[in-house]
């Protein structure tokens, strides 16, 4: 029995909106998906994007924070935006690298921005997390797109934050279909199953956006073409960046479209009707021979007919709406 006190009710989904707009840290390791979701969250007026925190995955953490701040510098970002390193790697065994470099050069699919002059904060991603979080009890969402290895540092550390955190949006595993590292297992979760299984444990309530649901928002053409159009860099960096992801896909399955996970869990958050929700308890598998980093949902917890003692603190994405995802896409980023 690991849940021993009641859970927290999970927040109400609701769309962001502008006049009230949902103070939010992105923690990130950008990442081709992620830079995309990076332009995104910094181009919406229903986020107030609080800090960027990075986190080791698609590359080192070096490499990742430098991507940051050139993503930021061309999202315009203001200058103070705090943008702290996180964890440099998975709090247990080695973490299993991908086989082919899926982001491709630099780890931004070879696109060229000019290195950043903006200063990384001296503060660690975990303390920058906790003092955003303590300054809005209860509304900042955290929207994690790496490992979960800075979530899992934060609530080790400051255990007082699942409290104050209104939610964890998460982009991570393959709950009820095929993974992309292994047949269960996602690379995010993958990376560091011990990190993604504290944070699953801690309580927080979870908005987990998986591969069901991104695998299902392919953006094709029609998006990316118009987007390398446009007259805002931002908008052609994102058509670049799309098409590096769907010339990957291309290679794989011949399909001509891309999944742009990390782009939507942030879409998630602004309009949560963009996905098809299921609730339940979620864990991370950590010592499976063949499937340590599995994400597994048990939608009867919490229910009369509960098969775990799981508490019911997770929404899980198992569908979403591409069109919808598109949209999106060219309404902010492609003027
Ligand atoms: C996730 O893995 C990373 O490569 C992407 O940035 C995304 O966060 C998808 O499995
Ligand atoms: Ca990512």
């Amino acid at each position: 029995m690991d849940d021993v006190d009641a859970p927290r009710a999970l927040p109400p989904l609701a769309a962001a909106r502008a006049e009230h707009p949902v103070p939010v840290v992105l923690d990130c390791d950008p990442g081709v998906d992620d830079a995309v979701a990076l332009l995104l969250a910094l181009a919406a007026p229903e986020l107030d994007v609080r800090a960027v925190t990075t986190v080791a995955g698609n590359a080192s953490l070096d490499v990742v924070t430098a991507n940051a701040a050139r993503v930021l510098d061309l999202a315009g970002a203001r200058p103070d935006l705090p943008l702290a390193r996180g964890a440099a790697g998975p709090l247990g065994r080695a973490r299993r690298e991908r086989d082919e470099p899926v982001h491709g050069v630099g780890a931004l699919g070879g696109l060229d921005l000019p290195p950043s002059q903006r200063p990384v904060v001296e503060a660690s991603a975990v303390e920058v997390i906790a003092r955003a979080a303590a300054q809005r009890p209860g509304e900042l969402v955290l929207v994690a797109l790496g490992p979960l290895t800075t979530v899992a540092a934060l609530l080790a550390l400051h255990p007082e934050t699942a409290d104050d955190l209104r939610e964890v949006v998460l982009m991570g595993g393959a709950a009820f279909c095929e993974g992309n590292l292994t047949p269960t297992g996602e690379f995010n979760l993958r990376c560091d199953p011990d990190a993604a299984r504290r944070v699953t444990e801690s309580g927080v309530p979870l908005r987990v956006v998986p591969l069901d649901a991104t695998q299902r928002a392919l953006v094709g053409p029609g998006t990316t073409e118009p987007l390398l159009a446009s007259d805002d860099a931002r908008g052609r960096a994102v058509g670049l960046l799309l098409q590096h992801l769907s010339s990957r896909q291309r290679d794989a399955d011949g399909l001509e479209a891309a999944a742009v996970h990390d782009a939507l869990a942030v879409a998630a958050v602004l309009d949560p009707s963009l996905c098809t929700w299921v609730e339940g308890g979620v864990r991370v598998e950590t010592s499976g021979e063949l499937t340590r980093g599995e994400l597994v949902v048990d939608t009867s917890a919490g229910t009369g007919r509960a098969r775990t003692d799981w508490a019911r603190t997770a929404r899980v994405a198992v569908d979403a709406d591409a069109s919808g995802l598109s949209r999106l896409l060219l309404d902010r980023l492609g003027a």
